[in-house]
Parts: structure tokens; sequence; C-alpha cells
């Protein structure tokens, strides 16, 4: 296993092979793409359902900018933060639209615009619970749409992560599994109200949520 000093060089290393093990046609055929396919349509889907074409849509850990090209059309501006730079001269090329920015940087240290809606799927399980208290008190937008692992002491993902990840815990590479009521209960404490779009299966460990800040959901009469 190779030994990584940082995020950045972890996922430097990573992230493009492992976009082309889950969103390739050729790694789409593998049992393990099927999950994270599903959660990126889905999320399409409810980016489309619930946002007006004029929204401003901030997306953290976009990685090489899968997500943002489904987005064409449907927000007036997008803003993709990823810690790898290779993720983002790549997005940059996927989608190179002008109402299109991609930033390199650490998401927990970089400054992000103002936006209707935040969404990060696949980046809470590679935040520690302090680093996760930090993302939820920078996000100011009135709405979040985000993914997060939970899986049983017998779940096969907990061997397959065993087998993958760095023995120690707390490290940014070894994938952390949150259990839903702690991600519940972190999103009310930060004043939203959440919606289980996609719970947690032995199947499928990945839960998505949409949350709505309470007081965005007050003045809008909801
Ligand atoms: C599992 S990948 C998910 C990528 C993409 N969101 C998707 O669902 O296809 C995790 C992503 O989080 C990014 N990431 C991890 N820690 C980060 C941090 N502290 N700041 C910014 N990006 C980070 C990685 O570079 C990687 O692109």
């Amino acid at each position: 296993m190779v030994d990584y000093d940082s995020a950045k060089e972890f996922w430097e290393d990573k992230i493009l092979p492992w976009e082309e093990s889950r969103y390739s046609a050729i790694g789409g055929l593998s049992p393990l793409s099927w999950t994270v396919r599903r959660r990126l349509f889905k999320a399409v889907g409810m980016v489309r359902e619930r946002m007006d074409k004029d929204s401003r849509i901030l997306e953290l850990a976009c990685g090489s900018g899968h997500f943002a090209g489904h987005l064409r059309g449907a927000c007036s501006s997008y803003f993709g933060i990823d810690i790898a730079s290779k993720a983002i001269e790549e997005a940059r090329v996927r989608v190179p639209e002008s109402t299109f920015q991609f930033a390199a940087g650490d998401v927990l240290e970089s400054p992000w615009p103002a936006a209707d809606l935040t969404i990060f799927l696949g980046l809470t399980d590679w935040l520690n619970p302090p680093e996760l208290n930090r993302l939820f008190q920078k996000i100011t937008s009135p709405e979040i749409l985000f993914s997060y692992t939970e899986a049983g002491t017998l779940n096969p993902y907990r061997l397959y992560r065993k087998l993958m990840d760095s023995p120690e815990e707390h490290r940014f590479d070894h994938a952390k599994m949150y259990s839903s009521p702690f991600i519940l209960g972190l999103i009310s404490d930060f004043g939203f109200k959440a919606d289980t779009v996609v719970a947690p299966t032995v199947a499928n460990p990945g839960g998505l949520i949409w949350a709505v800040r309470a007081s965005a959901e007050q003045s809008a009469g909801r």
C-alpha cells in the first residue's frame, strides 16, 4: 500500500482511475460501479426537478466534472472545487462553458462563492467528524444535496474497505462511515430539515439527502 503524506497527494493519484472504474463504459460493468452511477443519476434528476434554471450551484469534491457535465441547461452558474488539480484540469476540458467554473483546493480551506444549492457526493466518506462539522459551518446555501455511507458490521462493503484503506480510522486515506441518526442529527444541528432521498440498504450502503435550511423553508411557505 502506498504511504501518502496528504489528502491532496492521495487524491491526485486516485481520483482519475477511480472515476474511470466507476463511470466509463467498461468500468460501468463492474459490480462496484452501480451504486455510484445510481447516486449520480439520482442526484442529477433531483437537481433538475427541484431547482430553477436560474439557480447557482456549488459542487464540493467535484472530481473531473462528471456531475457538472449533466447540469448543462439546469442552472445559471456552477462552481466546482476539488483537492485534486489533475481532476480540475480535466473538468475544465469536459465542461468548457463559461458559466461552469472550477477551482483546485481543499474545500475546508478554500473560499466558496454564494450558491442556492451546495452538492457533495462521495465527500463525507473522506472527512472525519471535526472536518464534517467545519464543512457544515461553511455552508451558506439554503439547500444541500449530499451523500454518505452507512454499512452494518456484517456488510461486505466493510470488508472491501478493510482491504482498500489505511488501517488508521481518522486518516484521510481511510473511508469513513456515518450512521443515519448521526447524519440527520448533524443536519438538524446546523438548522436544516432533511429529506432522505435514498436510504442506505445492505445492497447499497450509500444514502442521499436533500436538506433545506429551516428559515428558507418558512420563507418559501413550505
Ligand atoms: C469518491 S470521490 C467522488 C467524486 C465525485 N464527487 C463523484 O461523486 O463522482 C471523492 C472526491 O473528493 C475529493 N476530495 C476529498 N477530500 C477533499 C477536500 N478536503 N477538498 C476538496 N476535495 C476533496 C477527491 O479529490 C475526490 O474527487
